[in-house]
């Protein structure tokens, strides 16, 4: 796996933006899940409070006008139009209502274990509404319980045996204990139950689309960004670097890059063709003394070498040429110190020189034995001046022919 340090910009801003995204996106869904979830719960109770409160009334108004109809038609039993009217408000939604009493005659009314225990407090004291999320059986429920308590229509049937109708009295003897309640009394309640696994595919549905609705924008925006700093950033410096490492490769300082604007990155483009300028100027001016100075050893009438420490020769003229009877292709490389008798004392020189920058016979004119390729030999008259190129030491020699005296 490549390293951080070693990858593209883009590549970067791409991989630091994902993480931003991702960080961003758990960030967006965990405080969205919990608005939504406290919005759901609102909307939850809000619901349930409405349905308990259409069907009190309903009970209430059916209560205060039914007379003796119930007496033929059983339907209209306040408690049984309160639960048809439930039924037809709740049909198709997630919501399921009852009317439970701890006193029941319809065994349908019957309190489950939540139910009980909420009718038994609103009994001992008078409350009202009570909503929680609950687990029953590992499945977890939203509860709602708003309490119905007895009126003076309500006691026409829940209060004594004998003033009740006789089809109630028919219908529930005497004795049962759903008469005799008093007006106040709680003697009942309405109950709404949503199972929270329908609450909470809302709240999911709700969290990915604003998560998808971030994301897009983020998305959007990532690629904006990162094609802004393609274009101002990214490609003009690596233009710069394409062209500086063409330039190492070719050698040619005419290279410029058009300068397209004038913030840093135009200064930099700008300070580069600056740089190509002077280089360029620099190189011609090389060249120029260069060939001047091949020039003037040519037209020398010694023969000069150029040499390093190891005695390879680098440089030589036509004189070198001629004294040392070889060509200038067969010269270049060859061991300067070879020519001499005493080849290895220059050696020896040249090394004590560059340990002490000093001595070796270097810039002075010594006296040598001289033997060409073609074996002949001569005295020679030998200068030898040193100069700095590259990190190198070059050693220079001038040698002239001593005729024999
Ligand atoms: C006309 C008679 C009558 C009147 C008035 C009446 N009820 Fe009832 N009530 C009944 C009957 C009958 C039932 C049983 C219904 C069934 O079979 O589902 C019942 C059932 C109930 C239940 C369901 C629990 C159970 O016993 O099954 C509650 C709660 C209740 N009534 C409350 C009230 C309240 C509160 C009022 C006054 C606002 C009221 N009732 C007025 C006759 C009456």
């Amino acid at each position: 796996m490549p390293r951080f340090r070693d990858l593209h910009i883009s590549t970067k801003f791409n991989l630091i933006m994902s993480v931003f995204l991702i960080v961003l996106l758990l960030a967006t869904a965990f405080m969205t899940y919990h608005r939504q979830q406290t919005l759901i719960l609102r909307v939850a109770v809000d619901d349930a409070r409405s349905f308990a409160r259409q069907i009190i009334e309903t009970r209430d108004y059916m209560s205060s006008v039914v007379r003796g109809e119930p007496e033929k038609n059983y339907s209209l039993v306040p408690q049984v139009v309160a639960t048809q009217v439930a039924k037809r408000i709740t049909s198709g939604s997630k919501y399921y209502v009852r009317q439970v009493s701890l006193r029941y005659r319809n065994p349908e009314n019957r309190p489950d274990d939540y139910e009980t225990s909420q009718l038994q407090i609103f009994a001992s004291k008078d409350g009202g509404e009570t909503y929680r999320v609950i687990k029953v059986r590992g499945q977890e429920a939203f509860r709602y319980m708003l309490p119905m308590v007895a009126e003076k229509s309500c006691l026409e049937c829940h209060g004594d045996y004998d003033s009740a109708p006789s089809f109630v009295k028919e219908r529930f003897p005497r004795g049962h204990y759903s008469y005799g309640y008093k007006v106040g009394e709680v003697i009942g309640a309405v109950s709404v139950t949503i199972p929270m696994a329908d609450l909470y595919r809302q709240i999911g549905i709700n969290v990915a689309l604003e998560l998808l609705y971030r994301a897009v924008i983020f998305i959007i925006i990532i690629l904006v960004l990162g094609a802004l700093i393609r274009r101002t950033v990214i490609n003009p410096v690596a233009l710069v670097s394409a062209t500086l490492s063409r330039v190492t490769r070719t050698g040619r300082f005419d290279e410029r890059i058009p300068q397209k604007s004038n913030d840093e990155l135009g200064q930099l483009v700008g300070a580069f063709n600056a740089m190509m300028e002077e280089l360029e100027h620099k190189s011609l001016q090389q060249q120029e003394s260069e060939e001047r100075y091949r020039g003037m050893i040519e037209m020398a009438h010694s023969a000069i070498v150029t040499f390093m420490e190891d005695g390879k020769i680098i440089i030589a003229n036509q004189e070198a040429e001629r004294l040392f009877g070889l060509s200038r292709q067969e010269l270049l490389g060859e061991r300067m110190y070879g020519f001499l008798e005493d080849g290895t004392e220059m050696e020896k020189g040249v090394q004590k020189f560059l340990r002490e920058g000093h001595g070796g016979g270097v810039g002075k004119t010594t006296f040598h034995r001289f033997r060409n390729r073609r074996g002949n030999s001569t005295s020679v008259e030998i200068a030898l001046s040193v100069s700095r190129a590259a990190n190198k030491t070059l050693f220079t020699a001038i040698l002239r022919e001593v005729s024999r005296a």
